[in-house]
């Protein structure tokens, strides 16, 4: 096998997901090099399976033992491909660590990313999900995704439109198994066209002092946010907010927010949906700080799911379900994991 690849059999994975969920992969291939790709999937183990490809665990939840094998990609290359003066074109590794890309773009005067500082996971797992915060998407900075496919031997280079982005979705998470991301070519401006409107970053900035914030400016004033609200999964377990906040008919949040002025409502995909707010439903439903064993909820944000030493993934899932329930049957709003959930059904 190519020198590439390192192959571990019966890899702990506690270490390898933020919950910090033990959890045991049979095979798990590390790869530093894409090109490889091939050559791993022809061998026994791997071949004709499609394989579960590991970034930085960061949202996943291990409810028991994955059966398939284990991908982690870990080339680290980040290099500008293209340079169009106002706008360089930056192709960086799948397996390149997310805040460190972002803060080493800002650190180059390459603006956009600065509203998704410190947000854990790699780069191949972005576009994934279609990573968001403080009104911002990475899908506005995506030019291209370089993806391998198993089953056909195929590379692809999808543009951004190919991607399908929505919220917290892609074409990737609804063919989970299709492709492989091994690469992503983001357009990065060198002038900046700052968002401060969302979430207290105005405010987070006023209060640093500073009156004509730059972007890593605003991606401390993120940093600083994020560090209050969302706990730091290297000291507590967990994968960031674990629901999706749930896209509505126009109709159901406005008979909501009459019946609950202080409910928050966003925008959503289009003008007949609205997003709203699935911390305030579980907070509304009694679960901010709860815990039950070593699984609770965040005291701080009641989106996050925490293992507090050693919860099980079964015993997170099914505090999972029961806070899903208790909102669906007090509202009427069906809310949805965001984590791939390993060996069970949601
Ligand atoms: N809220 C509560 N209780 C709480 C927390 C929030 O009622 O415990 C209400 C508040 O009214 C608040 C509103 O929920 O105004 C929204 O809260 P927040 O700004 O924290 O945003 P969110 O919708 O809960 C989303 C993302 C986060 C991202 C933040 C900031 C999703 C699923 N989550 O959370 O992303 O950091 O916005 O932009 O879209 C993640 O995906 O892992 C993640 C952390």
């Amino acid at each position: 096998m190519s020198d590439a690849i390192r192959v571990l059999r019966d890899a702990p994975l506690q270490l390898r997901n933020t919950f910090g969920v033990a959890a045991t992969a049979p095979l798990l291939a590390e790869v530093r090099d894409a090109a490889a790709l091939p050559d791993l999937l022809a061998h026994p183990g791997f071949a004709g399976q499609a394989p579960l490809v590991l970034g930085g665990g960061s949202n996943l939840l291990f409810a028991a033992d994955p059966q398939m094998p284990l991908v982690a990609l870990t080339g680290q290359d980040v290099r500008i491909v293209r340079d169009e003066g106002d706008v360089a074109i930056v192709r960086a590794d799948a397996g390149v660590q997310w805040h460190g890309f972002v803060m080493h773009m800002l650190g180059q005067g390459l603006a956009g990313l600065e509203n998704l500082a410190l947000i854990p996971g790699t780069v191949g797992a972005a576009p994934i999900q279609n990573i968001g915060a403080y009104g911002v998407e990475v899908r506005e900075f995506v030019h291209a995704v370089e993806a391998y496919e198993p089953a056909t031997g195929r590379t692809h280079r999808l543009d951004a439109a190919s991607c399908a982005f929505a919220y917290r979705d892609s074409v990737f998470k609804h063919q989970p198994d299709r492709y492989i991301v091994t690469a992503v070519e983001f357009a990065l401006p060198r002038t900046p066209s700052l968002k401060l409107d969302y979430a207290g970053i105005g405010d987070e900035i006023a209060a640093m002092g500073i009156a004509s914030p730059t972007p890593l400016d605003v991606a401390q004033a993120v940093i600083a946010i994020r560090r209050r609200k969302l706990p730091d999964p290297a000291v507590l377990g967990n994968a960031g907010s674990f629901f999706k906040n749930p896209i509505v008919p126009v109709a159901l949040a406005e008979a909501l927010h009459a019946q609950h002025p202080t409910m928050p409502v966003f925008r959503g995909n289009d003008a007949d949906t609205r997003k709203l707010s699935a911390a305030w439903f579980i907070d509304a439903c009694g679960w901010k700080g709860h815990r039950d064993g070593d699984a609770g909820v965040a005291p701080s944000h009641a989106l996050v799911l925490v293992n507090h030493a050693n919860a099980s993934g079964t015993q997170l899932l099914d505090l999972a379900r029961r806070i899903a329930d208790s909102v669906h049957t007090r509202f009427g709003v069906p809310i949805e994991p965001e984590p791939r959930i390993i060996g069970a059904h949601w």
